[in-house]
């Protein structure tokens, strides 16, 4: 699906997008938007929504039906060429370059800034699973109606809320934009713990459990951490990544998700690297107040 976007993007034209942006528009209030529809929210003349609509729907940005009414919805590709133009627009990134990874609920890019700097772009996919969908579930009134739009939004929400609130104190990628399900942020250079061999595997996990404490005192537990989470850099930093699981310490599974990461991090270590640390043990710590900046990376 987006494999095609970068190159298919530059083939978009402005009133390509209005188009699309007017399907969008509609599918508020249906599930399919009447094609009837589509010149009033375009603010454009039927005979130019006719031609843009069948171009956009060559390009797979919309799905069509036809049944007592010709109607329209976007496609992932559609809401994903939406964002980007929006991001493009908004000069957050100036072209998109091609897949770094795949998550389970998202695709991952690196694409080019302004002076040819790499960064990072991350399309949230929710809806295949519908993890988020429920607990949204009679909030959202009309929106329900496309529910993996919704999910996916609100997941890169949550994801840029959590990286913006941490960034600076938490090691986690410098959160750059956002819009709709897509998050813009820095490229973490380095690999997921999962898939090398640390060389001071001590040094490392003590990092690890630092920015769980620093993410703790701000209020925070990332609730989905695990070796493939935790980026390590060439010169031994690390980063915490992915996000949008995230929930308050007042929240109430806070602890039952803290011990979970925790424990999924103590045991991929003593798994992999005979390092035993008592979860109980990481959990006082963690949760310890400390009294001043002096204390905080005490341990
Ligand atoms: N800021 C970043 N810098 C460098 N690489 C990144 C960054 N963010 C994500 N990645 C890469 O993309 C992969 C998937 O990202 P992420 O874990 O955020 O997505 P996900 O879909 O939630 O993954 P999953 O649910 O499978 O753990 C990461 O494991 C990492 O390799
Ligand atoms: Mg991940």
């Amino acid at each position: 699906m987006l494999q095609d976007i970068a190159r298919e993007f530059k083939e978009l034209e402005r009133y390509d997008f209005r188009v699309l942006q007017a399907v969008e528009t509609g599918m508020r209030f249906f599930d399919w938007v009447p094609v009837d529809d589509l010149p009033n929210y375009a603010r454009l003349p039927r005979d130019e929504v006719e031609y843009r609509i069948t171009r956009i729907s060559k390009y797979k940005l919309v799905e069509r039906k036809t049944g007592h009414y010709v109607g329209y919805k976007l496609t992932f590709g559609g809401y994903d060429a939406l964002a980007i133009n929006t991001l493009v627009r908004r000069t957050a990134i100036e072209s998109l370059g091609s897949k770094v990874g795949v998550g389970k609920e998202s695709d991952i890019y690196d694409a080019e800034r302004e002076g040819g700097r790499i960064v990072i772009v991350k399309f949230h996919r929710e809806g295949t699973t519908f993890r988020h969908v429920k607990r949204s579930r009679g909030y959202f009134g009309k929106a329900e109606r496309c529910s993996w739009m919704l999910a996916s939004r609100l997941a890169a929400e949550r994801e840029y809320e959590a990286i913006t609130t941490l960034y600076g104190n938490v090691a986690v990628p410098r959160p750059i934009a956002h819009n709709r399900h897509v998050i813009v942020m820095g490229l973490v250079d380095g690999r997921e713990i999962s898939s090398t061999t640390l060389g001071d595997p001590i040094a490392i996990l003590d990092k690890i459990i630092a920015q769980i404490k620093l993410t703790y005192q701000l209020g925070i537990v990332h609730a989905d951490l695990s070796e493939y989470n935790v980026v390590v850099c060439a010169d031994g930093d690390i980063a915490l990544i992915d996000w949008p699981q995230w929930v308050s310490v007042a929240h109430p599974n806070a602890d039952e998700l803290l011990y979970r990461d925790v424990s999924t991090v103590l045991s991929y270590f003593a798994r992999k690297y005979q390092i035993a640390k008592r979860t109980e043990d990481v959990l006082a710590y963690v949760k310890q107040r400390d009294h001043g900046p002096a204390d905080r990376f005490a341990g």
